[in-house]
């Protein structure tokens, strides 16, 4: 087991084409999803699965991203059930994550799997209206991440950006390029996604394409310059 380069409370083992990663669990004996828990030299670690979670595909298949430190302040919008909230949860463990879910049963599920987890604040609302959750989310945010799956993804992406990130700070985006036009090809959603963030002040730092965990997703990191 080898500490994960610049990604806190991170590790992983195996090789470059058979690597599992796993977060230290920061909520001792709790699962989320079922995932495996196993002990090395008396901590508790969460294997974290690239195919349900789209943040362990971008991290196995980018390891050079520098992003992420314990202390950090995240807007984290499509919470769902839990899955890669809860692994950010064990990597910013001196952080916040507000969770934004618009489901009332996913909210649910997300408040039974993470009550325990004091770093996450659940807030049911829905996305395309930040300023209707402004009083939850009561500080500037170093990061967004946003897995939402719908038709105006970056829209949703952009207004939360403008009322809750810092200048400078960092926009992880997973794009489903189904979601956006289910006839239209990949590569030109995704095109038309990136412009739409350049043309509004946001600087692409890197496009990673998960394809190989996730189908028709790519992930956009890009910086607030304005
Ligand atoms: C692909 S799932 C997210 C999976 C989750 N990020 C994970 O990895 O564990 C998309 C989620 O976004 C939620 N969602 C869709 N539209 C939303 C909106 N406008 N505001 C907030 N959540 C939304 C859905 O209810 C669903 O739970």
């Amino acid at each position: 087991m080898r500490v994960y380069a610049s990604h806190p409370n991170v590790y992983y083992a195996g090789s470059h084409n058979n690597m599992k990663l796993y977060t230290l669990n920061n909520c001792e004996g709790s699962r989320v999803y079922g995932e495996n828990l196993i002990y090395y030299k008396g901590k508790e670690y969460r294997e974290w699965d690239p195919f349900r979670s789209k943040l362990a595909a971008l991290l196995i298949l980018d390891s050079k991203l520098d992003l992420f430190s314990k202390n950090q302040i995240c807007l984290y919008l499509g919470a769902s059930s839990g899955t890669t909230i809860s692994h950010l949860s064990d990597m910013l463990s001196e952080g916040i994550i507000f969770g934004v879910e618009v489901a009332e049963r996913s909210m649910r599920q997300l408040i039974h799997n993470t009550s325990q987890r004091i770093n996450i604040i659940p807030i049911l609302g829905d996305a395309n209206y930040p300023e209707n959750y402004a009083k939850s989310v009561f500080k500037e945010v170093d990061i967004v991440y946003q897995d939402v799956a719908q038709p105006n993804q970056s829209e949703i992406a952009i207004k939360n950006c403008n009322y809750y990130l810092k200048k400078n700070g960092h926009l992880i985006f997973a794009i489903k390029s189904q979601s956006i036009d289910s006839i239209e090809k990949s590569e030109k959603v995704y095109r038309e996604e990136k412009k739409s963030l350049e043309l509004s002040g946001y600087e692409i730092l890197e496009s990673v394409n998960i394809h190989k965990f996730a189908a028709n997703h790519i992930i956009l990191i890009a910086k607030r310059k304005i």
